[in-house]
């Protein structure tokens, strides 16, 4: 049987369906040890270094605490105040880091930087989103899905909106454990090329169906999940005004929930913007299970940081 130890977590495209099944698995022990105050410091002694480019609430402070309940230590580097700021390589930052740190966790605008900085680096890396990838909240989520539904397999999710980094990974990570997913976005926001036809791959291998529908009301249809996440992502802000105009029909509000099944549940990765990509009443309302997500986030970054730091 083959460890994850030492491997870099950038996207679950170079994983294999057993492997992010295990990750789900170890999430699900860490999270009931957790919740009965067992003991499970796997990761004494070891520390983590937080670089973040970007702002951040539930990436920064679940994974401090993750690293605080496996017995480590997690440091906040906000990369302003890095060498990386003042134009240092990231190729020295790689290799000076892997001398203190036992790995890296690093929130940035640009995936080829971070795919340098993993390159680099003797110690894993782990992307806590970039421009293309969202993988931690990806994982987070279908946790959430199996604990609100049961199971994976066959199910469908819609996702509507914007086809960004949250999409993405949703798309590749469904395609790799079965599930069924739909994107619903305006021409011109469907998402890169590239993740399209990896997903579809992965789909083919393991019979889930991944398709894109310009029309978010028949996309809806049959939904197990919704799911949508903000029309302006960070470092898109100058482009806010075309892309509220161009994503205003795809407004996940009562009306489109109703055209899912009656059971579906409503996910959104947050933060959320109220009357925009969702109404209140949807988010707020009795569908919607965006506080499971946000949890969910400490327990499978802890079975991945477990999984991967020697
Ligand atoms: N969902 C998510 O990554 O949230 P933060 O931006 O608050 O970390
Ligand atoms: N798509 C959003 C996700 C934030 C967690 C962004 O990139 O800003």
């Amino acid at each position: 049987e083959q460890s994850l130890k030492g491997r870099d977590v950038l996207s679950w495209m170079d994983f294999a369906s057993e492997d992010i099944e295990k990750l789900l698995e170890s999430a699900r022990q860490l999270k009931e040890k957790q919740k009965q105050g067992l003991p499970h410091q796997t990761l004494n002694g070891r520390s983590l270094g937080m670089i973040f480019e970007n702002a951040s609430t539930r990436t920064r402070v679940s994974f401090e605490v993750g690293m605080t309940q496996l017995g480590g230590h997690a440091l906040f580097l906000s990369s302003a105040d890095l060498q990386i700021g003042r134009g240092e390589p990231v190729e020295d930052t790689a290799r000076a880091l892997s001398r203190y740190l036992d790995a890296i966790m690093i929130r940035a605008n640009d995936h080829d930087m971070v795919a340098t900085l993993a390159e680099k680096s003797d110690i894993p890396v782990i992307n806590a989103l970039t421009d293309d990838d969202h993988p931690c909240q990806a994982l987070a989520d279908m946790l959430t899905i199996q604990e609100h539904l049961g199971s994976l397999k066959g199910r469908k999710v819609v996702y509507v909106g914007d086809g960004n980094n949250v999409a993405h990974s949703l798309m590749v990570i469904a395609a790799k454990l079965g599930v069924d997913i739909t994107l619903s976005t305006p021409v011109g926001y469907e998402g890169a090329p590239g993740v399209w036809e990896k997903a579809k791959a992965f789909a083919a291998e393991t019979g889930s169906n991944v398709e894109h529908v310009i029309d978010p009301h028949e996309a809806v249809k049959n939904a197990d999940i919704v799911y949508t996440d903000v029309w302006v992502s960070m470092g898109a802000e100058e482009e806010k005004d075309t892309r509220n105009r161009a994503m205003e029909p795809y407004q996940v509000d009562k009306a489109m929930m109703a055209q899912a099944n009656d059971e579906a549940i409503f996910m959104h990765c947050l933060p959320a913007h109220r009357g925009e990509e969702v109404s209140a009443e949807v988010i707020d309302g009795p569908q919607s299970v965006v506080f499971d997500q946000a949890e969910n986030r400490l327990h499978v970054q802890k079975a991945i940081l477990q999984a991967v730091v020697r």
